[in-house]
């Protein structure tokens, strides 16, 4: 059964505490951490200390996912802060093999990011290094998005070349996921769908959770 991983980018920032505790509540796997940095996609969020205050308030695994353009200057700081998974951009770490041995070192699992645009050709050479591989239904940026229907057969694909490995690596979608196109992404073969407005933009979240599930 898939997982869900709510992406905090569509949370109340105001009442951040309640919200995770409400998505806890309500049966989320994980919580998606939306790291931005005005440059690698042009948007800013939030850092380290809001990753290090979030690990406090709750036991469920934080999947971060960074956006930003220099992701080896700042794993550090956020393994220390508490972070799970870490997830870097192929299209901003041109030493990836060292930089997930790096994040595995930290003691976090290291995984990776493909924008829409990238194909994944680009990571034949570091699926075996990787815990999990983050397919970007959208152009990341922002949450709200629609969904790119031809994620699909890249998730398909993915899903076809892992299946010959001797290793498990997950496969992890992010952008547009909702009630809609949460079947279709499972089907293809998905393990971990984020979600920000398909669930935090329902008042029952444990109901999103379920549909985004099921
Ligand atoms: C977009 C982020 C996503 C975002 C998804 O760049 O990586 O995690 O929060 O938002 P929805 O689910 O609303 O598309
Ligand atoms: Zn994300």
């Amino acid at each position: 059964m898939a997982k869900i991983a709510p992406s905090l980018l569509s949370a109340d920032f105001v009442h951040l505490a309640e919200d995770i505790a409400r998505v806890e509540a309500a049966g989320a796997d994980w919580l998606h951490l939306d790291i931005m940095d005005g440059h690698f996609v042009p948007n800013l969020t939030f850092g380290p200390p809001i990753v290090a205050a979030i690990r406090k308030i709750t036991k469920l695994p934080l999947d971060v996912h960074l956006m930003v353009t220099n992701p080896a200057d700042h794993i550090e700081a956020f393994a220390a802060a508490g972070a799970n998974w870490l997830t870097v951009h192929v299209e901003t770490a041109p030493h990836l093999h060292r930089l997930a041995e790096q994040i595995r070192e930290l003691g976090v699992r290291p995984a990776v990011a493909l924008n829409p645009a990238t194909p994944i050709g680009t990571l034949e050479e570091i699926l075996s290094v990787v815990d999990m591989v983050l397919v970007m239904s959208v152009n990341p940026g922002f949450g709200g998005q629609k969904f790119i229907p031809s994620s699909l057969s890249k998730i398909r694909r993915l899903k076809d070349q892992i299946k010959r490995m001797d290793r498990s690596v997950l496969i992890e979608v992010d952008g547009g996921v909702n009630q809609g196109t949460a079947p279709q992404v499972r089907d293809a073969g998905a393990d971990v769908l984020v979600a920000g407005s398909a669930v935090f933009g329902n008042n029952d979240l444990a109901l999103a959770i379920r549909n985004l599930r099921q």
